[in-house]
């Protein structure tokens, strides 16, 4: 069974890794991926696995897309998406789409191609998807070839309101993961992380409703971290959802 340490190489995870910051919420799109980006981005949808959630490529039509979050408006010329699907009755499934999910957002970013997450502005009754009884769809991504050029700044939090204690005090390593953290995308961009680092175990939390985004920033921080290492998933009330610790 893949584990998430076991995820990447080492050349996938410097890949993704330097693709966090050109990631962005793409919501207008020229085109379809190429046939040859397409058989790469199918490619990635099967090699990044982890239990419980399945990730798969489909077409759609253009008017599949609906409303405004936020102001961003709706997402146009994009007749690819991802699907992530989870058997939800898994342990950690939801956690385990986050990260599956991120990882190949950050996969086409680094082949140049645009993605957004989309949870909520589509019409989810026009998609009729190849589904097993057990599954649930989570979360589509838009993917395409962007319009624009990339936004020069993103709103983010602060480290400090979305660290405790002084990260000043935190290995390098870890430091390089909260800052992966900070830059990862979120539902309605609420950014629910709380990272923490004491007796030499690094904690994610978020609350449960927002499990989700927590594996988006579990794989922002895996990608940040080279050094041997585990992760724990909790159930969020005893024990944070996400904790890792170096491996000795
Ligand atoms: C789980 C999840 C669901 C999202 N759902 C939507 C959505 O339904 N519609 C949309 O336009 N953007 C959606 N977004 C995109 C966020 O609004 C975006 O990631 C956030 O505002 C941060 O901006 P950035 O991705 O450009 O850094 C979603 C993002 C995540 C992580």
């Amino acid at each position: 069974m893949t584990t998430l340490e076991k995820l990447f190489t080492p050349a996938q995870r410097s890949r993704l890794f330097e693709a966090i910051p050109n990631r962005y919420s793409c919501r207008s799109f020229s085109g379809a991926p190429s046939t040859a980006d397409w058989a790469a981005l199918s490619y990635a949808a099967q090699r990044y696995a982890l239990p419980g959630v399945r990730l798969f490529l489909h077409t759609v039509p253009e008017n599949i897309f609906t409303g405004i979050v936020l102001n961003y408006g709706k997402i146009t010329g994009c007749t690819t998406i991802a699907v992530l699907a989870a058997s939800i009755a898994q342990p950690h499934s939801r956690i385990h789409a986050g990260i599956l999910g991120e990882a190949f957002c950050l996969e086409a970013t680094a082949m140049g191609l645009g993605t957004c997450w989309v949870a909520g502005t589509y019409k989810r009754k026009q998609l009729e998807l190849p589904l097993q009884a057990d599954e649930t769809v989570l979360s589509i991504i838009a993917i395409g070839v962007p319009e624009k050029a990339a936004p020069d700044a993103r709103k983010r939090k602060s480290l400090d309101r979305i660290c405790k204690g002084d990260i000043r005090q935190w290995p390098e390593e870890l430091r390089r993961a909260a800052a992966a953290v900070q830059m990862a995308p979120s539902a309605l961009n609420l950014q629910p992380w709380e990272m923490a680092y004491t007796d030499g175990h690094f904690t994610l939390d978020a609350p449960q409703l927002h499990q989700l985004d927590l594996g988006i920033a579990v794989c922002h921080a895996e990608l940040a971290v080279a050094e041997p290492h585990l992760w724990h998933f909790g159930d969020g009330k005893r024990e944070p959802l996400a904790c890792m610790t170096a491996k000795e």
